[in-house]
């Protein structure tokens, strides 16, 4: 596979060729067709009723109406930022990738940090679990890479995520609590599927409420597979370790910064 050379611009650069200047030409319509002007609906005289024949009005409306993209069903609560990941140690024994194969070679990496049950709008410091998804932009293309803040997961069969993601969501009726588990729907799943008691018992420890994303820890959790440069596998595993420690909100503490500032997390970050 080709290898380009990389540094933190080379995302911009990419990003270049998409990039089109339209200033100076003239507004149309989604389909195409020129309009004057993108303030005024037509009326019936100067002080008539709106008219209904203005297309232009009625599209513009309706792409309000319906321009949300429904939020993703877990990890709705995201925010990202860009980073470098640094190589500190070779691991060519291991593996041929580009990226891990020399210390010091840097790969820029864009890091989106996500609450699991917590609703897009609901607070960063709830009691959740936290994910982050990370993508390297490596000489040899993109290579993602996600994890959670804990190093188990709440079931071991598929199967039965959706179970456990409709008793962890907000109650139908009531659409209560927006941001955590915190009801009986989510302690009677708990209740009767016992794997899910060591994934509870970090949940419900310091660990479910970081301090902030930087002193969190990160497992990917599943094992991956490595293949050198002879075609040998190993299996590994990956662990993202926090330069600053790992340090969590007491429960009064989340509570409280969760009321003044529910973007907590998000405002550490910008
Ligand atoms: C039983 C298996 C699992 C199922 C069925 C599942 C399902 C999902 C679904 C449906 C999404 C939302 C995707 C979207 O709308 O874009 C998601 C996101 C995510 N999952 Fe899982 N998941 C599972 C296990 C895991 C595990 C083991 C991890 C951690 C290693 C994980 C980490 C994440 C993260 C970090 C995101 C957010 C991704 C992003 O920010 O773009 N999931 N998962």
């Amino acid at each position: 596979m080709d290898k380009k050379e990389i540094d933190g611009n080379s995302k911009i650069e990419q990003l270049k060729q998409y990039r089109a200047k339209n200033a100076g030409g003239k507004m149309t319509t989604d389909a195409g067709l020129k309009i004057s002007n993108d303030r005024w609906s037509l009326r019936a005289g100067k002080r008539g009723p709106r008219l209904l024949q203005d297309i232009h009005f009625y599209k513009k409306q309706t792409h309000l109406n319906r321009e949300r993209i429904p939020e993703k069903v877990v990890h709705a609560r995201g925010f990202g930022i860009h980073g470098v990941f640094k190589c500190t140690k070779s691991m060519k024994e291991y593996t041929k990738a580009g990226f891990l194969q020399e210390p010091g070679i840097e790969t820029p990496v864009f890091v989106r940090f996500s609450n699991f049950i917590g609703n897009k709008g609901s607070k960063d410091t709830a009691i959740d679990v936290r994910g982050f998804a990370t993508k390297f932009y490596t000489q040899e293309g993109n290579y993602d890479n996600l994890a959670l803040q804990f190093p188990v997961f709440v079931l071991t069969d598929a199967m039965k995520f959706a179970d456990f993601v409709h008793a962890a969501k907000q109650n139908p009726v009531t659409d209560v609590p927006q941001a955590t588990i915190a009801h009986d729907n989510a302690w009677d799943y708990i209740a009767n599927n016992q794997e899910t008691a060591h994934f509870i018992m970090w949940l419900m420890s310091g660990r479910g409420r970081p301090r902030s994303w930087r002193m969190m820890e990160g497992y990917p959790i599943n094992a991956f597979r490595f293949v050198n440069d002879e075609g040998k596998s190993t299996f590994v595993r990956f662990v993202w370790k926090p330069l600053l420690g790992v340090h969590s909100l007491d429960l009064e503490e989340a509570n409280i910064i969760g009321g003044v500032d529910p973007d907590y997390h998000r405002n550490d970050l910008i």
